[in-house]
């Protein structure tokens, strides 16, 4: 079964000027798209040939889960985003304050961990095993789907997601990035 490149859920202009079209143009248009087209060119004649994308990321190691993983933590940072973004709401608005008081504190406190996640990787709000809300920092693919924490919201912190638009400064990404968030999204995966 190939994989697909899923449709971008607005057009590539949407996230202007926060994230520019030419980010999305290369960010979703090649490197979304890359992922999708080497994980095609892998999976003939292995296990996972036949096996949804979750099924892949939850059970491959290297390259294959190398760009699994990629191609999903991607649909979900594209979802994370909506054009004019939200403010938190209902149960996810409660969560946040439940855990660190107020939602200032929780963008301080998840803007820190991104900065600080060295190299290239993800920034996750997920709900633990408990129902407690967390932050967590994922390297290169790495993913909460292979874990038992279920991700709520994600920002990118690979260089190719800000450095047209922001250059090497990701802490000024990481502050726009509140201006796009899709809070609905995360509400619906907290279910
Ligand atoms: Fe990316």
């Amino acid at each position: 079964m190939a994989h697909s490149l899923p449709p971008l859920p607005y057009e590539m202009d949407a996230l202007a000027p926060t994230i520019s079209k030419e980010t999305l143009e290369y960010h979703y248009g090649k490197h979304h798209k890359a992922y999708v087209d080497k994980l095609n060119e892998l999976i003939p004649g292995t296990e996972f040939e036949n096996a949804s994308l979750e099924e892949t990321v939850k059970k491959s190691e290297g390259v294959i889960f190398n760009n699994a993983a990629q191609i999903w933590n991607h649909t979900f940072y594209w979802n994370s985003l909506t054009p004019g973004g939200s403010e938190p709401s209902g149960a996810v608005l409660e969560g946040i304050n439940k855990k660190w008081g107020n939602v200032d504190k929780f963008k301080e406190e998840f803007n820190k961990s991104a900065a600080g996640n060295f190299g290239s990787g993800w920034t996750w709000l997920v709900k633990k095993a408990d129902g407690s809300l967390d932050i967590v920092n994922t390297s290169n693919a790495k993913t909460p789907l292979t874990t038992d924490d279920v991700p709520l919201l994600t920002c990118d912190v690979w260089e190719h997601a800000y450095y047209i638009d922001y250059r090497n400064a990701r802490p000024k990404y990481l502050e726009s990035f509140w201006k796009l968030a899709n809070w609905d999204f995360a509400n619906k995966n907290l279910g």
